[in-house]
């Protein structure tokens, strides 16, 4: 179990950035996280097509194309030989002056790391996690748009530590306007009367890739799915809640600001998105 760094194309492993990159001094970076499935990168494109996106909102350029980042992240995984691996690939602005103006930095960092993977346990799927509405809100759209996944994670930062302040695993955020949004590295869904609801994209959420697959699978299945906006009294009577991202994959939560959520183990329609979710992935390998 091994953890390869590649640094513009190169397997360094003391490899090492400026610290006179933006990415560094401003946060000023865009990132995604990918992981295996049977030791194959899952949603490889979707993940370089939203990279690309946020890049983009942030008026930076890649310098590298899909094919040559699809090449490099098979040369790292080789490298590693994991079982299964946790992959990161990170552009910063690059090196430039010690001033917010980007224009000083000419030649972005790109960055693909590949670690042996952190698997939630199965026992964790069966007990499901514990979540706390935390007072620290998800950025507005209106302000670092949380729809760009950018290397500025300090508002997901100081929502995880005010959830580890309060003894829960994950911290769930409202937005300024007392919607609710998502939690620091995973959408949310609940379910009430046999329907899945979710925050709309238009809350200030990222558009997560799991959340989709999640969305087309239930709807595919006959489960009705609503996006919308709700306040964070909605959930306290939700009969279920689950929450979506690349590394949970769909992880139930049975226990809400210290109250069980519905029997408070994981209920049928959690289950069955599991389980959807699961075969795809089988199925797309
Ligand atoms: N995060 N919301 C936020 C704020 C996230 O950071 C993530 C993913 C998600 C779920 O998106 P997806 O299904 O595409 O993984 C939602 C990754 C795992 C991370 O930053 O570690």
């Amino acid at each position: 179990m091994t953890t390869r760094i590649n640094l513009n194309g190169t397997i360094d492993q003391d490899a090492f950035v400026s610290v006179f990159d933006h990415g560094f001094l401003f946060g000023d970076s865009v990132y995604e996280v990918v992981s295996t499935w049977n030791n194959r990168p899952q949603f490889l494109e979707r993940h370089l097509s939203r990279l690309r996106g946020s890049a983009q909102a942030l008026f930076m350029e890649i310098p590298k194309s899909d094919a040559w980042f699809i090449e490099e992240v098979e040369k790292t995984l080789r490298a590693a030989n994991n079982e299964e691996s946790y992959i990161r690939i990170v552009v910063s602005r690059g090196p430039g002056e010690i001033d917010l103006d980007p224009s000083s930095c000419k030649t972005p960092n790109v960055v693909i790391y590949v670690t042996p993977a952190k698997v939630h346990l199965p026992e964790e799927y069966e007990t499901g996690m514990d979540m706390v509405l935390v007072s620290i809100k998800r950025n507005p759209k209106e302000a670092l748009n949380p729809g760009i996944k950018t290397g500025n994670y300090l508002n997901n930062v100081l929502a995880k530590m005010e959830a580890n302040r309060l003894g829960a695993k994950e911290a769930l955020m409202a937005n300024p306007y007392g919607q609710l949004t998502e939690c620091t590295t995973s959408n949310l869904f609940f379910v009430k009367e046999d329907r899945i609801l979710t925050p709309s994209l238009d809350c200030g959420i990222l558009p997560g890739i799991t959340r989709n697959v999640v969305i087309q699978l239930a709807r595919e299945n006959g489960i009705l799915v609503e996006e919308g906006e709700w306040p964070p009294e909605a959930l306290d009577n939700a009969d279920e809640i689950f929450l979506t991202g690349t590394l949970k994959r769909v992880m139930p939560i049975t226990r809400y600001n210290d109250r069980k959520v519905g029997t408070g183990k994981p209920g049928p329609i959690t289950r069955k998105i599991m389980r959807l979710y699961e075969t795809f992935l089988d199925q797309s390998n």
